[in-house]
C-alpha cells in the first residue's frame, strides 16, 4: 500500500472497549537488529514488530551483505557471517535516526565505520556529539563531513576506556556499548541512559557472550570479549505503544485491556493517569484502563529520561490534557522542540498555548473532527487518538509517519470498536485531477 499518499479516516466519539495487544518494542528492535552485526554467527530474533523502521533496519543490513530470512510474521534469521562495512546507501540510512547504530556496530566488529548521518523525526537539532565522544574515548579518529561520519580505531583496535556522557542519551549509550563489547579491555559508560530498550540490547549482547553489567543504571561496565556467538532472542513489548493505548482508553471514555506489556515500564504514565482520575488495574502482563468519573482532572507533566514520563508520550498526553477539566501544563525537557503537532490539534478545537518548552493546555469537553496531518511518528498517533475521541470525522494526511512505529494499528483499533480506515487515492484520481 502506498502509504505516502494514504489517509486515515476516523468517525470518532465512541468509547472503545475490549483487549488490545502490544507488539515488540520498536526502539529495542532497531538497536538489536544492528547489534547482530557484532557476531559472525546466525541470530534468530522473535517478536519483531512488523513496522517500517524494522523493515528499513533489515534493508540496511542486507545492503551491507547481511543475509536476512523471514521465518514468520514477527521472526527473522539474521546471518552476519559476511558484512561489507561502509557501503550502506545514504538514502536508506537517511530514513531514520536509528541507522546511527550501524556506526557502533561496524566499529565494534571491524574497528572502522563509514555511515551517512541519520534522519528521523524533526525535533530541532539532533546532535550525535556524545556518540562521537564515546568513540574517541575508545581510541577512534572520527570525522563528520559531506553528510557522512567516518570513524577508525588507531591500528584497527578499539581500547576500553571510561566515558562520561555529558547528556543522558539513549542512542549515545547504546552506540558506545556496541563499539565497546569487542574492544580490548574494560569500558565504563557513566551517566548512561536507563531506558528498558538499553537493558534489552545489553541482554541480547550478553546472550551472545558479551560481558556487560549495570545496564539500566547510571554506569554500564563492559569487559571486551574477542567474539560473540549467535542466539535466539525475543524483543520486549513496546512500552510507548502500551502507554499510547492506555491514553486512548481514557481519551475515548471506554475501557481497554492492554495486553502483552510490562506494567513496570509504564509506571510514570500510570501515575499521571491515576492523578487525572483514570483507573488502572494491573494483572500480570496486562492493564485495564477506564475513567473513574465522567471528567478528567487537569495535571502538570514534565517529560524526562526513563523512569520519568517519556518524551515519546508527549503528543498523546497533550490530547488527553485537552479533554481534562481545567488548565494543565506539559513541559518537554528532552527535545529542543516537540510541539509542532499543537497547530494540528488546535484545528480540532484544542486550546493550547506553547511558551518555549511548556504547553499550557486549557481543557475542553470535547474535540471536533477536522482534516489534520501527522507531523511525525508520535504526533501522528496523537492525531489518531484525538480523532477517535472527537465528535465527527477526522482525516489524517502524511500517515506514513504513523506506520513507522505501530504494528497492525488499524486492525487492533477496529477490534475494540473504532470506526477507522485507510484510503489510498487511486493513481487515476490524481491523473484526472
Ligand atoms: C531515542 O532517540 C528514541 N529513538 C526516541 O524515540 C526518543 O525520543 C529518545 O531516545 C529519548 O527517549 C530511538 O530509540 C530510535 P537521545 P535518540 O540521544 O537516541 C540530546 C520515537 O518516537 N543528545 O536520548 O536520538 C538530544 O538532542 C523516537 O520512537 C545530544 O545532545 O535520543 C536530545 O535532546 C523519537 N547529543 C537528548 O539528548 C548526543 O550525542 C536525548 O536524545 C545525543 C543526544
Amino acid at each position: 500500500m502506498d502509504l505516502d499518499r494514504g489517509k486515515i479516516i476516523i468517525s470518532g466519539g465512541k468509547p472503545l472497549k475490549g483487549a488490545i495487544p502490544v507488539s515488540g518494542m520498536k526502539n529495542a528492535a532497531v538497536a538489536i537488529i544492528f547489534s547482530t552485526i557484532l557476531t559472525e554467527d546466525k541470530c534468530i530474533i522473535e517478536n519483531l514488530p512488523n513496522i517500517s523502521d524494522v523493515k528499513v533496519s533489515l534493508d540496511i543490513l542486507s545492503s551491507v551483505g547481511v543475509k536476512v530470512r523471514q521465518l514468520g510474521p514477527n521472526t527473522v534469521e539474521i546471518d552476519s557471517s559476511v558484512v561489507n562495512p561502509g557501503i550502506a546507501p545514504y538514502e536508506l540510512v537517511n530514513k531514520m535516526r536509528a541507522s546511527y547504530y550501524l556506526i557502533g556496530a561496524e566499529l565494534g566488529r571491524f574497528g572502522r565505520a563509514y555511515v551517512g548521518l541519520p534522519g528521523g523525526c524533526d525535533f530541532g537539532i539532533r546532535p550525535i556529539d556524545q556518540h562521537i565522544k564515546g568513540f574517541e574515548a575508545l581510541g577512534c579518529d572520527v570525522k563528520v563531513e559531506g553528510g557522512y561520519i567516518e570513524a577508525a580505531a588507531q591500528n584497527g583496535i578499539l581500547r576500553g576506556s571510561s566515558v562520561y556522557m555529558d547528556v543522558v542519551t539513549v542512542g549515545g549509550t547504546i552506540n558506545v556499548m556496541l563499539a565497546a563489547v569487542r574492544a580490548e579491555g574494560y569500558t565504563e559508560i557513566e551517566n548512561a541512559a536507563h531506558e528498558p530498550h538499553i537493558v534489552d540490547t545489553a541482554n541480547f549482547l550478553n546472550a551472545c557472550g558479551a560481558d556487560i553489567r549495570g545496564a539500566g543504571t547510571d554506569t554500564i561496565k563492559i569487559r571486551g570479549v574477542k567474539k560473540l556467538h549467535g542466539v535466539t532472542y525475543t524483543i520486549i513489548p513496546d512500552m510507548i505503544e502500551a502507554g499510547t493505548y492506555m491514553i486512548l482508553a481514557a481519551a475515548t471514555g471506554g475501557q481497554l485491556t492492554v495486553t502483552n506489556m510490562i506494567p513496570k515500564h509504564v509506571e510514570s504514565i500510570t501515575a499521571k493517569l491515576e492523578e487525572m482520575g483514570v483507573s488502572i488495574e494491573e494483572d500480570g502482563d496486562s492493564v485495564t484502563v477506564s475513567r473513574r468519573a465522567p471528567f478528567l482532572n487537569h495535571v502538570n507533566v514534565k517529560t524526562l529520561p526513563y523512569p520519568g514520563f517519556p518524551t515519546d508520550m508527549n503528543p498523546q498526553m497533550c490530547v488527553l490534557l485537552s479533554l481534562a477539566r481545567g488548565t494543565s501544563h506539559l513541559t518537554e525537557s528532552v527535545w529542543e522542540s516537540r510541539f509542532r503537532y499543537v497547530e494540528e490539534l488546535k484545528r480540532m478545537g484544542a486550546r493550547i498555548t506553547v511558551n518555549g518548552k511548556t504547553a499550557e493546555v486549557e481543557g475542553t469537553p470535547s474535540l471536533r473532527g477536522a482534516r489534520v496531518r501527522a507531523v511525525d511518528l508520535r504526533a501522528g498517533i496523537a492525531m489518531v487518538i484525538a480523532g477517535l475521541a472527537a465528535r465527527g470525522v477526522t482525516e489524517i494526511d502524511e500517515i506514513h509517519h504513523i506506520f513507522r512505529g505501530y504494528e497492525d494499528l488499524i486492525s487492533k483499533l477496529k477490534a475494540v470498536g473504532a470506526d477507522i480506515k485507510v484510503i489510498v487515492p487511486k493513481a487515476t484520481e490524481y491523473e484526472d485531477y
